[in-house]
């Protein structure tokens, strides 16, 4: 089976100010110079959404959110809507990410809801799994990710499946510089994908799987080259306009043709 199209995503984190945002977006859109072998999504933090919006404005390159909350409206101070993410301008969101479970007590129960409303909204969710060191070093690497692929993605079907990506990133390569080997991730990504196939049949092949954890220009190639990565969700290189396109121009010379539109899937 032909391999997904490629998506690097950029995971920009609490960095760049709103007009420092819109000038690494400005410097995306003219270095991609109207690409679409490789599908491409920026995360900017809330505050920087809009301005990212009307820099990536006319290009193919979708804009994605860090977080979303469960409700539509309403006293919850602090949180955002899926109509909000939507109004400014987002396709996109990660949701799970590791640093939301171990710094803001998020639970699979709780990306699950998040996931769900989500797709419903028409959003895609990047729903973010993985292991810390410790967990694979107890041998149980494949046994939390099981948990956590299930738990976040109960309820979904196969047509949300059409629009959704996960991410798998073991804790302890994040911002770390400790980069999976790619057998290591190939290993856990097939495993990722045979629940998916479970799930939601033949639309389970279809679901983009991205690797994140210090994924940079000098090692994203032998990932990239793995039957079930499909992309990346990078955080450190998505904060330069050099190292995120060196990982896009990288990916496009797979020379993958998916059958993926520019903004989803
Ligand atoms: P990193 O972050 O590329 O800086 O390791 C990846 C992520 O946390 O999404």
């Amino acid at each position: 089976m032909a391999k997904n199209k490629i998506l690097i995503a950029g995971n920009w984190k609490m960095n760049k100010t709103g007009a420092e945002a819109k000038a690494l977006c400005a410097e995306i859109v003219a270095g991609l110079a109207g690409q679409d072998k490789v599908d491409v999504t920026v995360c900017p933090t809330f505050t920087a959404l809009e301005s990212a919006a009307s820099a990536l404005a006319g290009s193919k390159v979708v804009l994605g959110a860090q977080n979303v909350y469960v409700k539509a409206d309403g006293a919850y101070t602090g949180e955002i809507s899926t109509g909000m993410l939507l109004a400014a301008g987002c396709k996109a969101v990660i949701l799970g990410h590791s640093e939301r479970r171990q710094y803001f007590g998020e639970t699979d129960a709780f990306i699950n809801e998040k996931a769900l409303v989500a797709v419903k909204a028409g959003l895609t969710p990047i729903v973010c799994v993985g292991e810390t060191l410790a967990e694979r070093e107890a041998g149980k690497t494949l046994e939390v990710v099981t948990t956590q692929v299930t738990g976040t993605l109960k309820g979904m079907t196969a047509d949300d499946a059409k629009n959704l990506v996960v991410a798998y990133e073991p804790v302890w390569a994040i911002g770390t510089g400790k980069v999976a080997t790619p057998a290591m991730a190939q290993e856990v990504h097939a495993a990722i994908r045979a629940l998916l196939v479970k799930q939601f049949g033949a639309a389970g092949n279809g679901v983009r799987i991205l690797y994140g954890g210090s994924m940079k220009p000098d090692n994203a190639s032998e990932l990239l080259d793995q039957p079930d990565i499909d992309g990346g969700l990078i955080g450190g290189a998505s904060l330069k306009a050099k190292s995120f396109l060196e990982l896009v121009t990288i990916a496009q010379s797979k020379g993958i043709s998916g059958h993926h539109c520019c903004c989803c899937r």
